[in-house]
């Protein structure tokens, strides 16, 4: 295919009284490409999910701007295209909780999400590659610890067979053992699948080592992006030296 997997361009989303939330946001990200973005809150991260997932905000409105997947332009699609969680785009979102209906089982969420039914990996396939066993399938979410809903949501995303995983911040809600457990299974499922990822953080050292490119976003816009070998040894904007040193502060 020409061109890249996702296009975003110009994106400037607007909340009351005109306050820019986007302001002209652009980047690409190509098929197999995992890009990181990092921001500190409030930088538009998850803004920006909302758009790229469908999700309706109140009191936002995009002023301009596109988002092309595979060439065809994401805003203009009916909900039903994307699917549940968006089918072509699967979405990890922070708090897994409330990804899930509580009435169903894990199960029935797969299935839901197929493409084709009965089609693609079996339930305990899916369930192994995010480090579960079988039996979480028949499990109900309140039955899950945090981290393994975290990966049975990826489960769920994986059984959609998206084009591009977007994880927006999915360990910030866990424990040390959990965290590592989701981020082995997003890593396993990068380097078995080779799905193109958007892995979304504030902490540049964890998206230094999940992803080969890095957006550094603040107020709505992208102002600095590079390998993060790059970025950790020759920072060019303040932002990405403020990012840099939290992070060592944090881990000091
Ligand atoms: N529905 C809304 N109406 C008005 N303003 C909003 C709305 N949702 C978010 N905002 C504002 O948009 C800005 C960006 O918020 P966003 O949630 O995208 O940040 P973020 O980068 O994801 O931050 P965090 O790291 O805390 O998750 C913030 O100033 C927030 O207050
Ligand atoms: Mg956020």
């Amino acid at each position: 295919m020409d061109g890249p997997l996702l296009e975003v361009r110009d994106l400037t989303v607007e909340a009351e009284r005109g306050r820019r939330l986007l302001d002209g946001l652009s980047f690409e990200i190509e098929e197999n490409e995992a890009v990181g973005l990092v921001g500190r809150s409030g930088a538009g991260k998850s803004t920006l999910v909302s758009l790229l997932a469908g999700r309706r905000s109140v009191g936002i409105v995009r002023t301009g701007g596109t988002i092309r997947l595979l060439g065809e332009s994401l805003l203009d699609a009916p909900p039903a295209v994307r699917g549940r969680q968006g089918a072509r785009l699967g979405v990890l979102w922070q708090d897994a909780e409330s990804a899930f209906d509580p009435l169903h089982s894990i199960r029935s969420h797969i299935e839901e999400v197929r493409r084709v039914p009965g089609h693609g990996p079996s339930i305990a396939e899916l369930l192994a590659k995010v480090g579960l066993e079988e039996t979480a399938g028949r499990a109900y979410p309140h039955q899950l610890s945090g981290g393994m809903l975290q990966r049975a949501q990826l489960a769920v995303v994986l059984a959609g067979e998206p084009e591009l995983i977007i994880a927006d911040e999915p360990t910030t809600a866990l424990d040390p053992p959990h965290t590592t457990a989701v981020l082995e299974a997003i890593r396993a499922v990068r380097s078995e699948e080779r799905r193109a990822m958007l892995f979304i953080s504030h902490d540049l050292e964890l998206v230094r080592r999940m992803t080969s490119r890095i957006l550094i976003l603040a107020r709505g816009r992208i102002v600095e992006e590079g390998p993060g070998e790059r970025l950790f040894a020759q920072p060019e904007t303040d932002e990405t030296r403020a990012l840099v040193a939290a992070g060592a502060l944090a881990r000091a």
